[in-house]
């Protein structure tokens, strides 16, 4: 792997808390994901299942875990892809029953050859059955998983059984992060740094977006992220309105600002930043008051995320404040603010949410119905976007809820206009 080795425990105290969270007599099934078909004889880059990795740190296609809860036992299986001197001449090592072991801390490592028939076997014997599947809420499934798959094969054999949801479990523990998973999303937090040094650097009028992409691509790969945690938006001047960009094939020019979303991957765990910066190295003076308005809101906000608060109630607190300087800047006056009904007015300025989970996933799986815990990781990320002026202001950090106050595992990028100003003008 391109990362360093993740300790065992991490994986085995995850297995551990899951465990206790399962009926007595039953069992718990995890597959990888699928090596997504391109054309023709290719794939695409293979893409670990979050939920499999959080639970054996195993980074390899065609892997099942098997966890199995009695009264008197409880046990882990690990079915793997079996090896050969082919596999090895055109693909390379995987992993060996030893080292899979290794990576696990499962003690137990099967090929998966023999998979149906052991799971057959387990599955007659247990009363309940817990089976994996994608719940996020805005998941847009049109593909098949693995999980999806077995569990239409499974239900088909054994239809009188009772199955759960892991997901049930499972997102809410890995909402809270244990400290190994931390330090890894600190350092891909670094590396973006590093990414957006080299911006800063690089940026200059007459620069595409897609070379500020491969400057970024360039630090990142060079310092062990495996690229980019999800499609990267360099959007210059009124691009930086398009929500979702992506293109990134626009001239930068000077008079213009480009809104930059990108993060680096480290160890399958992600980070997540915005930053702003100003074309030609100087805000106009009405670039710089949007600016601010959204730093001050997403200080004001960072401040608001704590343990016990519910994220819906904190968005409505993040809104009055956006309305506030939304007024201020002269975008919405006090009777539009007051007419609004169910869309609050600020929406017409501002229009995503502010926060959400990160970790394994850019938009990380929690429990909605549950406040806000110390040891989570939620991105901070207010904008303001003017389509009439050319302008686009997002500002992101990810935030490490604390007890004794939150921790920006950002802080140490560089955010004020001016010394952003500074940075440019070196
Ligand atoms: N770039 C994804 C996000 O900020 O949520
Ligand atoms: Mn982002
Ligand atoms: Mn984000």
């Amino acid at each position: 792997m391109r990362y360093d080795p993740i300790e065992p425990k991490l994986f085995t105290k995850n297995r551990n808390n899951f465990l206790c969270k399962m009926e007595n007599n039953s069992i718990a099934i995890f597959h990888s994901n699928d090596l997504m078909p391109k054309n023709a004889d290719q794939v695409m880059k293979f893409k670990q299942n979050s939920d499999l990795f959080y639970l054996s740190g195993i980074d390899q296609e065609e892997t099942v875990l098997v966890i199995i809860k009695n009264v008197d036992k409880h046990e882990e299986l690990l079915f793997l892809r079996e090896t050969n001197e082919t596999i090895k001449i055109w693909e390379g090592e995987k992993l060996t029953k030893e080292n899979a072991k290794k990576v696990s801390g499962v003690k137990k490592v099967i090929w998966n050859k023999e998979f149906k028939h052991s799971i057959s076997k387990l599955v007659n014997k247990a009363s309940t059955i817990y089976l994996n599947s994608n719940e996020h809420p805005r998941a847009n499934i049109v593909v098949e998983s693995r999980d999806a798959r077995f569990k239409n094969w499974i239900q088909h054999r054994f239809p009188e059984k009772e199955y759960k949801k892991c997901s049930n479990i499972l997102y809410e523990m890995r909402a809270v992060k244990q400290k190994a998973e931390i330090q890894l999303i600190q350092k891909a937090c670094n590396i973006t740094s590093l990414g957006v040094k080299r911006v800063l650097k690089y940026l200059k009028p007459g620069v595409y977006e897609y070379e500020i992409e491969a400057e970024i691509i360039h630090e990142f790969l060079k310092n062990r992220s495996s690229g980019f945690a999800y499609d990267p938006i360099i959007a210059s001047g009124s691009n930086a309105c398009i929500l979702h960009y992506g293109a990134n094939n626009s001239l930068c020019k000077d008079g213009d600002v480009v809104l930059m979303d990108f993060g680096a991957e480290y160890a399958n765990y992600a980070s997540d930043l915005t930053r702003c910066f100003p074309v030609g190295g100087k805000f106009t003076k009405r670039q710089k008051s949007v600016y601010n308005s959204v730093l001050r809101v997403m200080r004001e906000s960072i401040k608001l995320l704590k343990p016990g608060v519910f994220l819906a109630e904190y968005e409505k607190n993040v809104g009055i404040l956006m309305e506030k300087e939304l007024v201020d800047l002269g975008l919405l006056s006090i009777k539009e603010i007051k007419n609004s009904n169910s869309i609050p007015a600020y929406k017409k300025y501002y229009m995503h949410g502010t926060s959400h989970h990160l970790g394994l996933d850019v938009h990380d799986v929690s429990n909605a119905e549950k406040p806000l815990e110390s040891g989570m990781v939620l991105t901070c990320e207010p904008g303001i976007y003017i389509p009439e002026e050319n302008l686009g202001i997002r500002l992101e950090n990810d935030i490490l809820i604390a007890e004794n106050g939150n921790i920006d595992l950002m802080e140490k990028i560089p955010i004020e206009a001016e010394e952003i100003e500074d940075f440019l003008n070196i």
